[in-house]
């Protein structure tokens, strides 16, 4: 956990210096991604890649590294660490460069790889449910692109921790319309089926939303990619959180409204197990459902 990868080089966290004038900084003109270690396996890491690149992409950074590349940096900075359950925090942006809004000319790309504590949360969570609250959806329209712009995101989390809440979800003003967490999906159970706002440009597509797409394929549950409103929300029989940190984490209060008996449910349960056994915790799954 000590040491960081930094534009090339393996150099102890403590020494790791950005330049003031990196467009990180001062125009939140970069991306990022999170991936999660269990015990030294990386969950995911090439789909994690893949959307690395999409919102390179979309934001017309120039490339670097190649995925191959970046996958052996990630390897050797975890073989460094002695902590082995850990999240990789990656960070690309456009580079040193006089403020100027429009993209430099020659500025090269400021390239970061860096070992975190996981935002793990202790069984019992996951065993009672946890409370969300909404927040106004302010985001712009391209919240599909990971860019490291995430003050409504911060604001949102923030007004989760005053108000005793574990996420904030973002709702539509006008429509009522439910996008996702400040850091997660969130999705609804209703007679069965899983509901998950559709993958468009309005929201991040989750990697664990992806595997959770999985998880009902294979488990015969179906799976129904389309928005939801609040009131719809509010009169689910499940919700739920998924995301790398929340991994698959049961709602059952949002705002004031207590969803169903106020328990987690038995298609969050089923899919939470399912999760745990792809991510080497099978042993675990007594301890994070009653
Ligand atoms: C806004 C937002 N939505 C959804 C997610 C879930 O994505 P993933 O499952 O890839 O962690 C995140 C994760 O950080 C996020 O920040």
């Amino acid at each position: 956990m000590n040491y960081v990868f930094l534009n090339g080089k393996f150099i102890p966290k403590n020494e790791a210096k950005i330049s003031v004038e990196d467009r990180g900084f001062l125009f939140g003109d970069g991306i990022y991604e999170v991936i999660r270690a269990y015990k030294g396996n990386l969950f995911r890491l090439d789909d994690h890649i893949e959307r690395l690149f999409q919102s390179a992409e979309a934001i017309k950074l120039p490339v670097v590294y190649s995925a191959d590349e970046i996958k052996e940096n990630v390897f050797k900075l975890l073989e460094m660490s002695d902590q082995k359950d850990v999240e990789v925090y990656i960070e690309w942006t456009r580079g040193v460069a006089p403020r100027e809004h429009s993209f430099p000319e020659d500025a090269t790309p400021t390239f970061l790889i860096m070992l975190l504590e996981p935002h793990s949360s202790p069984p019992e969570r996951y065993r009672k449910g946890v409370k969300v609250v909404s927040f106004p959806e302010i985001r712009w329209k391209y919240p599909y692109i990971k860019t490291v712009n995430l003050l409504p995101n911060v604001l949102a989390k923030q007004h989760a921790r005053e108000n005793d809440a574990f996420e904030a979800i973002f709702v539509h003003q006008d429509t009522g319309i439910v996008t996702e967490g400040s850091s997660s999906n969130i999705l609804m159970v209703k007679r069965g089926k899983v509901y998950c706002h559709e993958t468009d440009e309005s929201i991040l597509f989750g990697i664990t939303l992806k595997v959770v797409m999985e998880i009902c394929e294979k488990t015969g549950i179906e799976y129904i990619g389309e928005k939801f409103t609040y009131d719809k929300l509010i009169e689910a029989d499940e919700v739920f959180l998924s995301g790398t940190g929340a991994e698959i984490m049961p709602v059952v209060q949002v705002d004031e409204h207590t969803i169903s008996d106020g328990k987690p449910g038995e298609v969050t349960k089923k899919i939470l197990a399912e999760f745990l056994k792809m991510t080497w915790r099978e042993d675990k799954i007594s301890e994070y459902m009653e």
